[in-house]
């Protein structure tokens, strides 16, 4: 996904010793490639594979039908490992990349590792028109999680699940896919923080990764549905930022933040949901290329984070070519090859390993057996998908039809409803009945492509806010207005001039895939161009005035939120497909937001004082401290913001923090706590120990869902700097009526307790802590833990 494809460095000699040696054709050389040190912003345009078709392995007749591999009764790896002892060692070579040909002469089809499914179908081979021609197109993962829903992550995820096994059995789709990306969206300038849950690493990221990933795979590891991919390990979220091409960069990330922040949520995704395969990027850490990197990937993967014993590692696209260039932690591509494979990525998604893994083996850097390992371990799980398994299984019966059937579920239209958040109302919206007519100016008012954010396929439809709001029997002025980056004021008459005739104005706008992208960071976090400045001016019109704010990533609004003249500010992320029948229903009133920022929404000045590229969480010199746990500033809107259209009120019930057997009082004894059998969970830091219960009444006017996070803090538990607080736990309550009230209870388990400590380990510490709900504290649970500091997670000592 990054350049055109680099070439092969010429090996002269050695290639006619080797084609003495070998039953082998290796491909032409080619010495002419891009110097990344010298390039500081790759170039990005994406390379064009050639689509293959796909086929199922043919088990009926031919050399495979005897073979073990087409037997459903042996395991997975004997079957792949029956499969692959077939090779020679060119096929198996072959068969390394991303792009494998399969093996022809045993019935082997060609196979494609690199699909896509962060929000949707993306490298589907989509057809023109007609069935196959499109997938649901659900909102970018930023707004779905703003939802606080977990059940609508796993469903969103088992529809792409869905609609993916239907396009593989047309031979349109692969059987894994390259998602969920998981990075924790630190620094607001990351162009790719659209593509995450948010920047809470610890705990929604954590749970979004388990709900996706299961989504996906399904839950029966012997069969499953579509492989997951959890991505990019480790340290990833920065793209170019001040020429730093993430490509090259090379981070240091103490113990602690990676530990505490950068990988917990691949943790989760291993060890909970049990995912099939991870992708390792293209950054180093600590002067280690990922991809590179055994301590990563076999240290804290393997031995540390329980991967699955068959699952497999894929490089990023090109990122076993990057450890060569730009990294030079390999003085060639053969060499790069080598050392990436046996530090433990299986497959590159690249052509470094069918090209030049045949001269690491000459030259003596890997055995057929360590190349095998690797082969084996995508087959095994290939197996489980059910690649060798013939027709007539549940999967493989899916077709067009069940694409339409899950399509009509209208899911795509609910996680935008859900996820949108309204961060400031002074009971404008909704809009009045009384309304008439609406002014709709700005670059996203007319928004159709711009909707889906990036990794997107064809979609059904897209419906932006001027499609949806031409619907209703609204009087619609649409004005442009301004570009999203553009200075000009060319539009803004006819904008002003739009919202004169008009009963109210909205504004959409704010930033899109122009400025945060894959490839593109920000610099800055103002509104680009002079999308406030038009903002500015329609506010002194004395309307009724509502702005959309667009785009994954926040831009600081506090101009808006200190104008008493614009009366209402709504986040609307990317919202996909129905993301504008999402935001009119808002809008009017037809559903109610309930919302919350995943985000911290930063202050401008944050971008400019300190270096994206400065991985460190605490503050510490000119580092305010990064996240919602440890930014020593003052947010615009706070992580966790979101208001409703009516007002709740919140007590405590009776029966939180319920009887535990190793309980007195709110005090918890931390042996007794981690003594206690955990029957039902596989492991003791799931189990919750408290039930945080509380009663939630609807004390005004209108219905609405209601949604709430809870945080943990402390002041004495384990050594200082101690963050601000923690997530713990989040839930959302379906729609309550005017007076009416809901029990809210939300498990706390051991493990979300935890603090990090210098080293990396997780341990108990005894203290006070105080559970609060939102950061209005609506609700305040105080426990104690007693006894000795206990480490509940080890942290491996870095590599030496
Ligand atoms: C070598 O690679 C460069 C860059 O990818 C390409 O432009 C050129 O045509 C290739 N040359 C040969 C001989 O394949
Ligand atoms: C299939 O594999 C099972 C388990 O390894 C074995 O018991 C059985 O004999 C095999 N069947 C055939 C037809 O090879
Ligand atoms: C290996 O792949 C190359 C390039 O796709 C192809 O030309 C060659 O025939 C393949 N060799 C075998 C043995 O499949
Ligand atoms: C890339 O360019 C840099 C700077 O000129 C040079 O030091 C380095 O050796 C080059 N790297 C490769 C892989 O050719
Ligand atoms: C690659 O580099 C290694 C040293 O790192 C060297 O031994 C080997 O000969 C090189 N291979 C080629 C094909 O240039
Ligand atoms: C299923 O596979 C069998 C055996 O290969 C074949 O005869 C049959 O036509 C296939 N059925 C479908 C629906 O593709
Ligand atoms: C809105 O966008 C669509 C698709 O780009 C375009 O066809 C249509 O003319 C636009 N509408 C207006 C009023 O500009
Ligand atoms: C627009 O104006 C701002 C503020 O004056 C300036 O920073 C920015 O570079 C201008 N952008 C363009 C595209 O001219
Ligand atoms: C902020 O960054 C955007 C691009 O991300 C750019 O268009 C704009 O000119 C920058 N604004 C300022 C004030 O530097
Ligand atoms: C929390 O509530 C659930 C459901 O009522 C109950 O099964 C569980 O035992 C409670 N857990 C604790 C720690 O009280
Ligand atoms: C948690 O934070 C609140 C607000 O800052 C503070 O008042 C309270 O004392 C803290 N609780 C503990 C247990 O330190
Ligand atoms: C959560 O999502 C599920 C699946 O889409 C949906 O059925 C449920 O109503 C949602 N819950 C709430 C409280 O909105």
């Amino acid at each position: 996904m990054v350049h055109e494809l680099h070439a092969m460095a010429s090996i002269g000699s050695l290639l006619t010793v080797l084609a003495a040696l070998a039953p082998t054709t290796l491909a032409q050389a080619n010495t002419s490639y891009v110097n990344y040190s010298v390039q500081a912003q790759p170039d990005l345009t994406p390379r064009t594979l050639a689509t293959i078709d796909l086929s199922f392995p043919d088990c009926t007749n031919g050399p495979l039908s005897t073979n073990l591999v087409c037997n459903t009764s042996a395991t997975p790896w004997d079957r792949a490992s029956a499969l692959i002892s077939l090779f020679t060692l060119e096929e198996l070579v072959n068969n390394t990349g991303n792009t494998a040909p399969g093996v022809p002469r045993l019935g082997l089809p060609p196979y494609q590792v690199w699909n896509e499914a962060l929000h949707g179908l993306d490298r589907a081979n989509f057809t023109p028109s007609g069935d196959y021609s499109w997938a649901t197109s659900f909102p970018m993962p930023i707004l779905s999680m703003a939802a606080l829903n977990r059940t609508l992550i796993n469903q969103i995820a088992s529809i792409i699940a869905i609609q993916g096994r239907a396009f593989n059995n047309a031979g349109r789709y692969g059987l894994d896919s390259y998602a969920p990306n998981i990075n924790g969206f630190r620094s607001p300038m990351w162009g790719r923080g659209q593509e995450t849950p948010g920047e809470d690493a610890q705990y929604l990221s954590a749970v979004y990764a388990y709900e996706y990933i299961t989504g996906l795979q399904g839950l029966d590891e012997e069969h499953q549905k579509l492989l997951a991919t959890a991505k990019h390990f480790a340290g990833y979220d920065l793209e170019n930022w001040d020429g730093h091409s993430r490509l090259g960069n090379d981070l240091n990330i103490s113990q602690q933040d990676l530990a505490e922040y950068y990988t917990p949520q691949f943790l989760a995704a291993s060890r909970y949901a049990k995912v099939r395969s991870f992708m390792c990027s293209y950054n180093a850490v600590n002067g280690v290329p990922s991809c590179a990197n055994p301590w990563l990937l076999q240290t804290l993967l393997r031995e540390s984070f329980d991967f699955v014993d068959d699952g497999y590692v894929s490089s990023d696209c090109d990122a076993v070519y990057n450890v060569f260039n730009p990294h030079e932690y390999a003085g060639n591509q053969t060499a790069a090859a080598a050392v990436s494979l046996l530090a433990g990525t299986d497959i590159d998604c690249g052509t470094d390993y069918p090209w030049f893994l045949n001269e690491s083996f000459y030259e003596g850097r890997v055995s057929r057996g360590d190349i095998e390992k690797s082969v084996i371990r995508l087959y095994s799980n290939l197996v489980r998908v059910g690649y060798f398994d013939g027709n007539d299984t549940e999967y493989r019966k899916l077709d067009w039809n069940d694409v339409l059937k899950t399509d009509a579920q209208n899911i795509s239209y609910e996680a935008a409803v859900e996820g949108i958040v309204l961060l400031k109302n002074d009971g404008t919206l909704p809009l009045s009945k009384k309304v008439r007519s609406v002014a709709l100016i700005g670059p996203w008012a007319n928004a159709t492509t711009q909707l889906q954010g990036n990794y997107f396929g064809p979609a059904p439809y897209l419906v932006g806010p001027l499609a949806a709001f031409q619907e209703t029997s609204l009087q619609i002025n649409y004005a442009f207005g301004t570009n999203i980056s553009s200075n000009s004021t060319e539009q803004f008459a006819e904008a002003i001039s739009a919202a004169k005739k008009s009963d109210v104005v909205v504004f959409a706008g704010g930033i899109d895939n122009t400025i945060e992208a894959e490839g593109i960071d920000r610099m800055n976090i103002t509104w680009p161009g002079n999308q406030l400045t038009l903002i500015e001016e329609l506010s002194k019109l004395n309307k009724p005035l509502v702005v959309l704010q667009m785009g994954g990533g926040q831009v600081d609004s506090s101009s808006l939120k200190e104008n008493p003249k614009v009366n209402s500010l709504v986040w609307g992320g990317y919202p996909g497909q129905a993301g504008g029948y999402a935001l009119v229903d808002i809008l009017t009133g037809k559903r109610a937001p309930a919302g919350r920022l995943v985000t911290t929404q930063y202050p401008a000045e944050y971008a400019t004082q300190f270096p994206a590229t400065d991985m460190s969480l605490r503050p510490e010199g000119s580092n305010p401290g990064q996240t919602y746990m440890w930014y020593t500033g003052k947010p615009v809107y706070e992580f966790g913001s979101g208001l409703f259209y009516t007002t709740f009120s919140v007590s405590e019930s009776s029966s939180s923090t319920k009887s535990l057997s190793v309980r007195g009082g709110n005090s918890y004894n931390i042996v007794d706590l981690l003594s206690q059998s955990h029957a039902g969970y596989e492991y003791i830091e799931q189990v919750p120990f408290l039930n945080f219960t509380v009663t939630v009444k609807n004390t005004g006017k209108t219905a609405s869902p209601y949604s709430a996070m809870l945080f943990a803090n402390t002041t004495n538990a384990g050594p200082a700097p101690y963050p601000n607080k923690w997530l713990v736990g989040f839930d959302r309550l379906p729609e309550i009526n005017p007076g009416e009230s809901t029990t809210l209870t939300i498990p706390v388990a051991i493990g979300s307790v935890a603090r990090t400590d210098e080293d990396g380990n997780r341990i108990l510490y005894p203290g006070t802590y105080d559970l609060a709900l939102n950061n209005e504290r609506d609700a305040v649970v105080s426990f104690t833990f007693t006894g000795d500091a206990t480490v509940l997670e080890r942290w491996p000592s870095p590599s030496s």
